[in-house]
């Protein structure tokens, strides 16, 4: 099983929204630079932690100060010059004691993966963690490092002879990638110098699976479409899985966030004929036709109801007797209280239901709302806001699952739509509002729990923008402006086609169209098409306020190869900096960038990478006509002073996931599925052996890696 059958690239977006090349007429003049910073005041806090505004100076004096690391493809992770790395923990490694360490041979029993680290590393987090085992926002030397575990990347690395190919699932095997997926939490320490490890056996290491019990929560809560046989109620359902990125929140806990779920529900042939014509239109947009087999075919090990229930089809008379709704029970925010290792985790169902790739706060403001960021990984998906109703106050710091239920259950939803002269609006998903409501003919909805679980259907009912592949996002801690990487997207086509299926025509917040060929390794040739390299797109909330229903944005950043032509490099990458692909977002509490990337357009030359930079903000830069003859605005053009090349990881890995300390000193960051083109009799990497042994020939694992400077300065400085 190649990667490709469980990458981020399903199509499922076909409604006929009004889009931005429809606008073009309006001439792109440069937006008025709005003068000064949203005004985050001495009461500003992230996650704790109190900041000074800047006065609208996005950048507070920080500067790069390594060597950029050159573009490569070794066998292991590359950093710059007086830099040092470790690895935290890898896949099977034993978090408890009582388990043997990992064997490299898939002998691990499935029971085992309930204190093993999982597979595929991705979003993570750091919770610095007080003498006294409670939320301490500022400690840098001991906390709790969260970590997803977004899927079963290598069947070969995790089970004893690879995967066993056929039409029907080994009931053993599905059982260890069952509690392979979800979270862990491990309590961390620093040793000599600001190296961190793992504390094995910690009381507040958690594995969270596929299988854990969690709680709906929220307006959807006991929704008859969210009844299962196992909650006939509606109020419960077992496991989190294809968690991707992550969110925090600043009383403490952690949110993790469900993306690919589809890699895992299935749904029979002739399903149709024993559901509503609701459902059905619900059930096509959101990817799951009938007689849809899911890649890991996790429902065909057999009758039991573990893995009947990964099939989201009508076998019963009625909800509450089968599993026709579990591809509702998925696609969630879901919330985690890691110093509480016996919490029950919350499905946020106000938070809405997408493929979440994650959730991001603004920095929170006392008495203002707290404003998270979502994107929906998909070709053509959206951009959302949820703004809650409670405000923040600061008295909940440490609040743990009550005060996510005082803040994440109510709330309101709002989708981004770009305008074409820089200007953007929120717009409002409630029931009762902009035609959501039982009268619409598209989808008719019955309430706001209808709304949150079918809410792409809303989106594109209120003409949102469809983006190219929404991934990671994030909120500069010094000025609010909330960054999103739009990782590619090769069905965008030239303004001169006719659109068929799910194609789209490039648009001024997704502008760029053109076509790439170059010669691989082997020989043969590959062409790039559409938007190959993708782009990170910024906005600035108006009025000063981060819950504002109207925005600026610009591009940020356009992923290109240095030797490209103007129109396709815009943002002037050179060497030092030019990269594809952005994936992986992050703003240090510094308030310096770390962008990273899940790349397969530039891996002729490189493995993937992350880059550390210092960003302007919103309207730095100016017009540009991008290659395909679609305007745009972009910002300043990247220099080596303001994005620099940091890491480069192993082969055929992608670089994921990353968390810093509040002092600056230590991060972690994830090399999710490094040889993936590989197979266990035809290995092509691996690390993390090779990280310490280059002639290694164990099996490759996704992994966890701390880098810290030999001199104990700050790191990227
Ligand atoms: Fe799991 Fe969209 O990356
Ligand atoms: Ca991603
Ligand atoms: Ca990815």
């Amino acid at each position: 099983m190649s990667h490709n059958i469980y990458d981020d690239n399903e199509i499922v977006n076909s409604s006929t929204n009004l889009h931005m090349d429809d606008l073009l007429a309006i001439r792109l003049s440069r937006r008025q630079t709005l003068k000064g910073g949203i005004g985050l005041t001495a009461t500003a806090l992230l996650g704790g932690l109190s900041l000074t505004a800047c006065g609208g100076d996005s950048s507070s004096g920080l500067k790069l100060g390594f060597a950029a690391v050159a573009k490569n493809k070794l066998d292991v992770v590359t950093v710059p010059e007086g830099y040092q790395v470790s690895i935290l923990h890898a896949l099977g490694d034993p978090m408890m004691y009582g388990d043997e360490s990992w064997k490299d041979n898939g002998s691990e029993t499935a029971e085992s993966y309930n204190r093993r680290i999982g597979d595929g590393h991705d979003g993570m987090y750091y919770f610095g963690m007080a003498d006294a085992g409670t939320y301490q926002a500022e400690r840098s030397d001991r906390g709790l490092l969260c970590v997803n575990h977004e899927y079963v990347v290598q069947p070969y690395g995790l089970h004893a002879n690879g995967l066993t190919a056929g039409a029907t699932r080994v009931a053993a095997e599905v059982d260890k990638e069952i509690y392979a997926h979800g979270v862990s939490v491990v309590e961390v320490k620093r040793n000599i110098g600001f190296d961190m490890s793992m504390v094995r056996g910690s009381k507040f290491n958690r594995r969270i699976t596929s299988a854990t019990e969690m709680a709906f929560t929220g307006p959807a809560k006991g929704s008859a479409q969210l009844k299962t046989k196992f909650s006939t109620d509606g109020t419960k359902t077992r496991g989190t899985n294809n968690n991707c990125a992550n969110g925090y929140t600043p009383w403490g806990t952690y949110l993790t966030c469900e993306e690919n779920w589809l890699n895992v529900v299935s749904r029979a042939a002739a399903d149709n004929a024993n559901r509503t014509a609701k459902e059905v239109v619900a059930l096509n947009r959101y990817g799951l036709p009938e007689n849809r087999k899911s890649p890991y075919l996790w429902d065909t090990a057999g009758a039991d109801d573990l893995y009947s229930r990964w099939s989201s089809t009508a076998t019963g008379a009625n909800a509450t007797e089968d599993y026709r709704n579990t591809a509702n029970t998925f696609g969630w925010v879901v919330e985690i209280d890691p110093f509480n290792a016996t919490s029950i985790p919350a499905k946020r169902t106000a938070l809405a239901r997408i493929n979440h790739e994650g959730a991001w706060p603004a920095p929170a403001v006392v008495g203002q709302p707290i404003v998270i960021y979502q994107g929906d990984d998909a070709r053509n998906e959206y951009i959302y806001k949820f703004v809650s109703k409670a405000l923040w106050d600061a008295k909940d710091v440490a609040g743990g699952m009550a005060a996510g239920a005082k803040y994440l259950d109510e709330g309101t939803m709002y989708v981004a739509k770009f305008n074409a002269d820089g200007t953007g609006q929120w717009i409002e998903l409630a029931y009762g509002k902009n035609s959501l409501d039982s009268k619409n003919a598209t989808y008719a909805f019955e309430d706001q729990a209808d709304v949150l679980i079918n809410i792409r259907l809303a989106g594109d009912i209120v003409g949102a923008t469809k983006m190219d592949r929404p991934e990671w996002g994030a909120v500069n801690p010094l000025n609010g402006e909330a960054y999103m990487t739009l990782t590619n997207n090769s069905n965008r086509v030239s303004v001169a086609a006719t659109p068929t299926g799910s194609q789209l025509k490039p648009d001024a917040a997704n502008p760029r169209y053109y076509e790439d060929t170059y010669t691989n390794s082997d020989g043969s040739t590959k062409v790039n098409k559409g938007n190959p390299f993708g782009h990170i797109i910024r906005w600035k909330e108006d009025a000063a306020n981060q819950a504002a229903v109207k925005f600026s944005w610009d591009i940020y950043l356009f992923g290109a190869e240095a030797t490209d032509k103007p129109d396709v490099n815009l943002s002037g990458l050179t060497a030092v900096n030019d990269f594809a692909s952005p994936d992986g977002l992050y703003f240090d509490p510094r308030g310096m960038l770390w962008i990273q990337t899940d790349d397969s357009a530039y891996t002729d030359v490189t493995n993937c990478m992350m880059l550390a930079a210092v960003p302007g903000k919103v309207g730095d830069g100016g017009t540009a006509t991008a290659a395909g003859g679609t305007s745009t605005l972009k910002g300043a053009n990247a220099t080596p002073e303001t994005v620099r090349r940091f890491l480069v990881g192993p082969k055929d890995c992608e670089i994921t996931g990353i968390a810093v300390t509040p002092d600056g000193k230590t991060m972690f960051f994830n090399v999710q599925h490094p040889g993936e083109n590989g197979s266990l009799a035809k290995p092509t990497s691996a690390w993390p052996e090779t990280q310490t042994s280059a002639s290694s020939i164990k099996r490759p694992r996704s992994a966890t890696v701390v880098v810290s400077r030999k001199d104990g300065d700050n790191l990227g400085a």
